[in-house]
């Protein structure tokens, strides 16, 4: 009979919801963990492996899987996918609720096979095994306890969000969700660890009444979340100090973010649409000149919220960079979604790309300021880099992570203080954000952010206690 090993290592299966501002941070996290001794075994579906050999693939560069890299490193990183249940040329953007439907329904028999198939090809005497996956894969409990595997969650949202969301009972209680007949603005204040918050600052889906699969998503995850040994969030105590401490308090949570910077060493590809290099541009251009206006990877809008947007760009004369999607208007061909000429009357001052390696772009000293949607990946990079935001919540957790932005940290402005966004006020936002007013506050944010991950800083701790916690819990 084999030897029990002195040494049992960590062996964790990562396992993220197949969606890019989901995928990164998780990336990281792996990344992190290796370098701490873990094995990992990241799991991305088919469909979002083949975009990844689709983009970073070339002649030269024969792409195996995102971590050949890190491999090379010396780091002990395995790769595997799961097919997302749909083949590989099914629209997922056109038929986004009926993907998320089957995601959140029949996923869990597509990772059940692949996961018994790893546990049966792997040591047990010499690996405990951990399942780390996102907050919203809510069959994390069942494949955790069916594998007999450490149950890892990992949040890729502020602990706000976190902290609403599993309280939404007592939002229900006392009538804030659904949201009432006569919508009016009120201030919730009852709930642990969270200041007075107003009802617009609410995710999205609890201003909503009717019930869609976002909502599912939601109320299954926080109907899983107490069966999860540890609860991993992408934030910062010093940002969140009264909710990571209340939440301290109720569940195994340890703040450890933002992931996204603690494996910069090894830089990974992560980009599922080819990018633009936008370095040699910004070069040409002075320091702090620049915006950079980007709404993340999901949000769709109007061809009109578009062209409202355009023309404030023209009318403040500034620098910028956009990330135009293909995807990103709903109400018009891919082709046309910016007003017909902009790009020949912005010339040489704007750069309009499909996709660009944002954190390069953000810590580019041309970069004055960020338009953005406040996703919560985007808010935290240009937090770790210094760069004041102009705010455009579209959903999600967005319009509330826009409330930490500009009302808490004071680190940005919104876009439009009315309910339309128009030409002249987003002229004059930009030229207000432009002009340095917030440069000192960042740059102390930015700090903050960068002490909190190094040597004796409060996610570091953190992080350092979840592995002596996970030990002593594998041992
Ligand atoms: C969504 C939610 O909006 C977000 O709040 C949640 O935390 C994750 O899921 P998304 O809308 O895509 O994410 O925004 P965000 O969280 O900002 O993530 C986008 C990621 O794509 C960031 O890491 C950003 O650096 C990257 N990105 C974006 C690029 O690398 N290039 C681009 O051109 C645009």
């Amino acid at each position: 009979m084999a030897e029990k090993p002195e040494l049992i290592r960590p062996h964790a299966i990562v396992i993220p919801l197949p969606f890019q501002g989901h995928i990164n941070p998780l990336v990281d996290l792996a990344i992190n963990l290796a370098s701490r001794g873990f094995t990992i075994t990241f799991v991305n579906t088919h469909f979002v492996h083949h975009l990844l050999s689709k983009t970073h693939s070339d002649a030269n560069d024969h792409h195996t899987d995102m971590f050949s890299e890190a491999r090379q490193s010396g780091l002990d990183i395995r790769y595997a996918t799961v097919s997302d249940g749909f083949p590989l040329d099914y629209d997922r953007d056109r038929n986004v609720f009926e993907f998320w439907e089957y995601l959140l329904e029949q996923f869990i028999f597509h990772v059940d096979e692949l996961v018994g198939n790893l546990v049966k090809s792997c040591d047990l005497l010499a690996y405990r095994l951990l399942l780390i996956t996102d907050t919203f894969n809510s069959w994390h409990a069942k494949i955790a306890k069916k594998y007999n595997m450490v149950d890892v969650s990992f949040w890729t949202e502020p602990a706000l969000v976190f902290a609403l969301e599993y309280h939404l009972e007592l939002l229900r209680k006392n009538g804030h969700y659904p949201p009432p007949e006569e919508k009016k603005e009120d201030a919730i204040t009852y709930v642990p660890g969270v200041d007075p918050i107003g009802t617009k600052d609410l995710m999205s889906f609890l201003q909503e009444k009717e019930i869609t699969v976002v909502h599912r998503f939601v109320f299954q995850a926080y109907e899983q979340i107490g069966n999860a040994d540890f609860i991993l969030l992408n934030t910062v105590q010093e940002l969140e100090p009264k909710t990571v401490q209340a939440l301290n308090q109720i569940l195994p949570t340890y703040a450890i973010g933002p992931v996204n910077f603690s494996a910069r060493d090894i830089k990974i590809s992560k980009a599922l649409v080819q990018q633009t290099e936008c370095t040699e541009w910004l070069q040409s251009k002075p320091p702090a000149s620049v915006l950079y206006v980007s709404f993340g990877s999901l949000v769709q809008t109007t061809k009109q919220v578009i062209e409202e947007i355009a023309h404030g760009l023209l009318l403040a004369d500034i620098n910028f960079i956009w990330v135009v999607r293909k995807n990103m208007v709903t109400d018009s061909d891919a082709a046309d979604v910016l007003p017909s000429g902009f790009e020949q009357t912005v010339k040489e001052k704007g750069l309009i790309v499909p996709w660009c390696d944002q954190e390069a772009v953000l810590s580019h000293p041309g970069i004055g300021a960020f338009l953005t949607h406040c996703g919560w990946n985007s808010v935290l990079e240009s937090m770790w880099h210094g760069v004041p935001m102009i705010c455009y919540p579209f959903l999600y957790d967005q319009p509330t992570n826009r409330k930490l932005v500009v009302d808490d940290w004071k680190i940005g402005i919104n876009l439009c203080d009315g309910e339309a966004v128009a030409r002249h006020e987003v002229a004059g936002k930009i030229k207000m954000l432009m002009c340095g007013q917030f440069g000192e506050v960042s740059k102390k944010v930015s700090t903050l952010l960068r002490n909190s991950l190094g040597d004796g800083g409060s996610s570091c701790m953190y992080l350092e206690q979840f592995m002596e916690d996970m030990r002593a819990k594998i041992l």
